[in-house]
């Protein structure tokens, strides 16, 4: 019921460049603040006068009641809305009337001037509440920002604005390493959501370590028997001498599982790559199947964290293995890309190995660097028969890159400017800004973490596009990722104390125009944010500039 008379006060031109977010609603009754505190910043807002009050009588209204996919985006929206503001409103069955009062519209448009399959535009005044967008993801986002809204200090009360919003980037990534710890299919569930709240688009699952393998493949078993459990974990930093923990750890997904997480996604438009290590990272696989190493084992699950000496060897019974496993994956991703991980292998065993000597003569491969270049570009010739696309680390330019390969610069960001120089796609990850293992205030004060240094507006200030590049070198530059590695992440409410509000810092710089971010605006919107975040029950780290004391 609209009983309270509404006066607006401080409507500010938020158009690209300008930052000032702040924007006051006074309510005759009783005053309330609201405000422009979207995050990802917006392309486009222009605030207008008055607001939309979501009451009893608001109706969700489709522009094609029979799309299905539009009449799941309005119960979406439904559920969103009461979420956040306590009331159930309905979604109608009628096409959309015109201009009926008090609807929330969604509608798809036929807008010759599609600049990204993700843009929309919402607009808000006091009769009616739309969104609009060329394609279904769009309006999956003008929702999200809708979202930011209700959730305001004056649930239900939206200010009138007119936001025109598209991403920086195609590509805006946050990855998850559930080798190094498990973590149930409700967390992962959790993380999605919150990647899509963002406006981010893609969950990189890392599957496979050293210290677990946590995907069923139905033609190995025991590479869930054996390879998804380790009988204890390194305690702290006691690496040399080692003292482990005595705590049994393990867990994997089902196939099921795993069906249900990627539809999951693909209903909040978010794209799920799988990451299958090799030909290092593979210990787990390795104490499943020893006859895939170079010598004789016994192998373990690992128990330990760091580079470990045991990889694939290249023998043909090998890549039958990965390819049968990579079938599965196929089977069960349907994303464009496979990562096949790539980074950090010793050639140790390949060097003292006759298999693999005999490989890089029989080839006439330099050494082992090539060596590993082709076993990458086996793999890649195999995903390209089944229409994938390999993506890896920046380990996979050494020894020469394979033909397709797209590259995860993660050791900074030469992996992805020699990517682009080679006309090769990349994904920026640079574990200088990134890395949402690293810490993120003084040690002292912060729980145990690998080390590092990655506050928060370090994360802000990353720019994805290095400079120097050519325009055509950049439009290799897909996006960005967050990585989060979780050796020292046990449970899921640290992984989340590590990850927001980080990860909101890094959705501005994957969808915000570059020249639109600011820090100070950045904090002055992330307060509301904390609060929604404690809503929904989301653990995360207070910012300095935040704190009370
Ligand atoms: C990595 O952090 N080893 C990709």
């Amino acid at each position: 019921m609209r009983t309270c008379h509404l006066r607006t006060r401080g409507a500010i031109s938020v158009a690209l460049g300008l930052f000032v977010v702040a924007f006051t609603v006074t309510l005759g009754c009783e005053p309330a603040v609201t405000g422009y505190h979207v995050i990802p910043l917006p392309r486009q807002v222009t605030p207008r006068s008055g607001s939309f009050w979501v009451d009893q009588s608001t109706i969700i209204a489709l522009s094609n009641p029979s799309d299905e996919e539009l009449l799941y985006l309005g119960q979406y929206g439904a559920r969103m809305i009461a979420d956040a503001v306590g009331i159930q409103i309905p979604v109608s069955s009628e096409p959309v009337t015109g201009d009926g009062p008090n609807q929330i519209v969604l509608a798809l448009s036929s807008d010759s001037a599609v600049s990204s399959p993700e843009q929309y535009t919402l607009i808000v005044d006091e009769r009616s509440v739309t969104i609009s967008a060329p394609y279904h993801r769009g309006i999956f986002y003008g929702l999200q920002t809708l979202r930011q809204f209700l959730s305001a200090e004056s649930p239900g009360v939206i200010p009138a604005v007119e936001i025109q919003d598209r991403p920086r980037f195609p590509y805006r990534g946050m990855h998850l390493d559930v080798g190094r710890h498990f973590f149930p299919v409700s967390f992962v569930k959790k993380y999605i959501d919150l990647i899509a709240m963002y406006k981010m688009n893609t969950f990189h699952w890392h599957l496979t370590e050293d210290q677990g393998w946590r995907i069923e493949i139905k033609k190995y078993p025991r590479l869930t028997q054996i390879g998804a459990y380790r009988k204890e974990t390194v305690f702290e930093r006691n690496f040399d001498p080692y003292i482990g923990d005595g705590i049994p750890h393990g867990g994997f997904y089902t196939q099921d599982e795993i069906r249900e997480v990627v539809k999951y996604a693909h209903q909040r438009y978010v794209t799920v790559i799988p990451e299958i290590e090799m030909p290092g990272h593979s210990t787990a696989a390795l104490a499943a199947y020893p006859q895939l190493a170079c010598t004789e084992g016994p192998i373990e699950v690992s128990t330990n964290w760091g580079v470990h000496d045991d990889i694939y060897c290249p023998r043909e019974g090998t890549f039958t293995f990965i390819q049968d496993v990579l079938t599965e994956v196929i089977d069960l991703f349907p994303s464009q890309y496979i990562h096949i991980g790539g980074d950090e292998v010793p050639k140790d065993r390949w060097h003292d190995s006759e298999v693999a000597q005999e490989i890089i003569r029989r080839e006439g491969l330099a050494d082992e660097q090539e060596l590993q270049s082709y076993f990458i570009r086996r793999i890649e010739a195999f995903l390209l028969q089944h229409g994938r696309r390999l993506i890896g680390w920046d380990e996979i330019l050494e020894g020469g890159l394979a033909p397709e390969a797209t590259v995860m610069s993660w050791r900074g960001l030469e992996g992805g400017i020699e990517a682009a120089h080679q006309g090769h796609d990349v994904i920026m990850t640079p574990n200088s800004h990134v890395y949402f293992d690293h810490y993120q205030g003084e040690q002292e004060s912060e729980p145990l973490a690998i080390g590092g240094y990655s506050p928060l507006d370090k994360v802000y200030q990353f720019e994805p596009v290095p400079e120097g590049l050519t325009d055509e070198e950049a439009r290799h530059v897909l996006g960005a990722q967050g990585n989060v590695w979780t050796e020292y992440m046990r449970t899921t409410d640290y992984v989340e104390y590590m990850v927001f509000p980080r990860m909101l810092a890094l959705s501005e710089v994957v969808w915000s125009p570059k020249e639109a971010r600011n820090w100070d605006s950045f904090l002055q919107r992330l307060g509301p944010h904390m609060e929604t975040l404690d809503r929904i029950g989301v653990n995360y780290r207070v910012p300095e500039e935040l704190r009370d004391d």
